[in-house]
């Protein structure tokens, strides 16, 4: 490990490093130098998120470097080996049998998701997008293959375990909302918490810092029917980001809005994705929501067939980019 060069780690970080924090393997107690120096700098803006190992007495966990205080450039430093995979299908099939009649609704999909990465899934209507954004999330299970997230493969959990998993790692985002109505903005941002049993005083400044992230701070009273849709959805967004979630699932977030409530929804998973380094995968199937993206992965008939990094595309022409991967799948049809 790298010591020395004279920067202090944080107090947050001394402190989860007051127990045991195994940094690449090394036991660490107390504050910790690390160097910010040029050696790793320059290397070091392709590793944005990844992840610290801890080990605990249930086995290896993992910590998010944003989340003890970690900047990218220290984190880099700490870490010798990246662990960026969050989520991960492999040869993943859905089949939904319909009595006599079998729909391949995904056939052999491989989707890796790193840490830190905004990915929107793309494809013409009934390609299997939901399908497989409800698989990522453990909301159904694959007919074959598997789905590694959060370092657990799914098909190995009992449905109580997936549904931890899924409770504790994912937020989810739908085109229609999904908010109780008889809760108030704050409280059903709050719901996720409270379903897992946590402590709301503890809470209420994190929930609190979202009302506000999401510009509903003087709404936080209000039910889902006394909300505009856009202010609607932004209570969905604060409710899936309250856990601190490993991955953002998003469906059709911008589906039933105008288009400058649309465009405030993008922006605010942008920003979380850049600011707060959170990890979104959205479906949709609207060009200009796409282009928001990092990359863009088409889907035909179940097939994950065509992929599209927003970094390849030249300025300004990653919507048009779009639009003509989707023509040809959809002419194709
Ligand atoms: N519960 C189900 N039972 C049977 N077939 C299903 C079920 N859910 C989805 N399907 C079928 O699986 C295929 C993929 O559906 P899916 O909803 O994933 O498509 P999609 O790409 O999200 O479409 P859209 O853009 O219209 O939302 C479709 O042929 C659909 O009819
Ligand atoms: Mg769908």
């Amino acid at each position: 490990m790298a010591s020395g060069m004279g920067t202090k780690l944080p107090e947050s970080v001394a402190a989860a490093a007051a127990g045991t924090l195994a940094i690449s393997g090394v036991a660490v107690t107390g504050s910790v130098d690390v160097g910010v120096g040029g050696v790793v700098v320059a290397g070091a803006s392709f590793v944005n998120h990844c992840r610290l190992t801890k080990p605990t007495s249930s086995g290896t966990n993992t910590v998010r470097p944003h989340s003890i205080g970690l900047t990218p450039v220290e984190c880099a430093f700490l870490c010798e080996e990246h662990d960026m995979t969050v989520l991960q299908a492999d040869q993943v099939t859905k089949q939904y049998r319909m009595g006599d009649v079998t729909v391949h609704a995904l056939d052999s999909v491989d989707f890796r998701v790193e840490s830190g990465e905004f990915v929107a899934i793309m494809g013409p209507s009934g390609s299997g997008k939901s399908t497989l954004l409800h698989l990522l999330g453990g909301l159904d299970s694959a007919s074959g293959g598997e789905i590694t997230l959060a370092e657990k493969q799914l098909s190995r959990l009992d449905d109580n375990a997936v549904t931890l998993v899924r409770r504790r790692k994912v937020g989810f985002i739908f085109q229609f909302y999904n908010l109780v109505p008889t809760l108030t903005a704050e409280e059903n941002i709050a719901l996720p918490l409270l379903i897992d049993g946590r402590d709301m005083k503890q809470s209420q400044a994190k929930i609190d810092d979202l009302l506000a992230l999401v510009g509903l701070s003087d709404r936080r009273s209000h039910k889902p029917d006394q909300l505009s849709g856009g202010q609607q959805q932004r209570v969905a967004i604060a409710r899936a980001l309250v856990t601190d979630p490993d991955i953002v699932l998003a469906d059709e977030p911008t589906g039933n809005l105008d288009s400058k409530s649309g465009k405030a929804i993008l922006e605010l998973l942008r920003h979380s994705c850049d600011e707060l380094h959170h990890t979104i995968v959205m479906v949709t199937h609207d060009a200009y929501a796409a282009s928001y993206a990092d990359r863009v992965v088409f889907l035909k008939d179940g097939r994950l067939v065509r992929q599209l990094h927003r970094s390849e595309v030249k300025d300004g022409a990653v919507m048009q980019a779009i639009m003509n991967v989707m023509g040809h799948l959809e002419s194709d049809e």
